[in-house]
């Protein structure tokens, strides 16, 4: 584990002209395990938000992370992406890269892509040109809207579109979107970064039982090709998509495994699903 620790510098280091760096290409998910935390410790003033908090995702794995308020979900996605700073503890993006050395941003280069419940999409444009924009910055120099697209990068956008269910609305000024459909595009801007990893906080506040609906099946076709983490308490939602749980409590996991049986697991129903 501790072998060839790729040095922050590596990664998406320099903001050169021409953009960022690529990482991804040095994920080594050698032993199919694409996010490693173990005993992960946050402590603010003193409260501990997360408390030896271990978790290990492997690649292509769509997890749920479920649990009461306070139990810190946000807070462990905040520690993976750099946000906040563990005060002790492991956490190792693949084989190689130590996420505790890194920058927010430098993590977001590596290959990690983080949804926040509020869609931060460009309004005035169109759907189209939200994700041009989006596309990996060593791709395309930042003027890509005045750029001819190749048809390779067409083609991308266009799987996304399709991906996502905004083929038709395409051309649509996203501004004029439904809630549920500003949220796929934010998702599908995320994709166009050819994330690794991605951590979905809350991702259906909000959304039409329809569009609930729509974003599990987005998030099953998304699984294998993406690795991605949930947080969600809409328990109808978890139910359609889940495979393995997690339940975390005060900072640490409770219970991991099949829906039913972490639903059914006393210490689960006491803390969170029996309320
Ligand atoms: N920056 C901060 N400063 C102080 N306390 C914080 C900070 N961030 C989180 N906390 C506290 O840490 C605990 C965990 O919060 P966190 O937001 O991670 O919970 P959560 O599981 O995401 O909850 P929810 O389901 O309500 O979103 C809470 O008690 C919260 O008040
Ligand atoms: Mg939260």
């Amino acid at each position: 584990m501790t072998s060839a620790v790729v040095h922050p510098a590596a990664i998406g280091g320099g903001t050169s002209a021409g953009g960022s760096r690529v990482a991804t290409a040095g994920l080594d998910l050698t032993h199919g395990v694409v996010l490693y935390l173990e005993a992960i410790s946050v402590s603010f003033d003193g409260f501990k938000a997360l408390n030896k908090l271990s978790l290990s995702i492997d690649a292509g794995e769509l997890r749920c992370v479920i649990g009461p308020n306070g139990a810190g979900k946000t807070t462990m996605m905040d520690v993976i992406t750099g946000k906040t700073r563990p005060d002790a503890g492991t956490a190792f993006f693949g084989q190689t890269i130590d996420l505790t050395k890194l920058s927010e941003s430098q993590i977001a280069h590596a290959g990690i892509g983080r949804k926040f419940q509020k869609p931060t999409i460009f309004v005035r444009h169109t759907v189209f040109e939200n994700l041009e924009l989006s596309m990996k910055a060593d791709k395309r120099v930042r003027k890509t809207l005045f750029a001819k697209l190749s048809p390779s990068e067409r083609d991308a956008i266009d799987e996304t579109l399709k991906l996502i269910r905004l083929k038709e609305e395409s051309d649509k000024v996203a501004g004029l979107l439904s809630h549920g459909q500003k949220q796929w595009l934010e998702i599908g801007m995320l994709l166009m970064q050819e994330p690794r990893l991605l951590l979905l906080d809350e991702p259906v506040a909000g959304m039409s039982d329809e569009e609930t609906e729509r974003t599990a099946e987005l998030f099953l076709s998304l699984a294998g090709k993406h690795s991605l983490v949930v947080v969600e308490h809409d328990m109808a939602f978890i139910e359609k998509i889940a495979r393995k749980v997690t339940v975390l409590h005060e900072g640490s996991v409770i219970a991991e495994g099949p829906m039913e049986q972490v639903q059914n697991d006393p210490k689960v129903v006491e803390v969170y699903l029996g309320r």
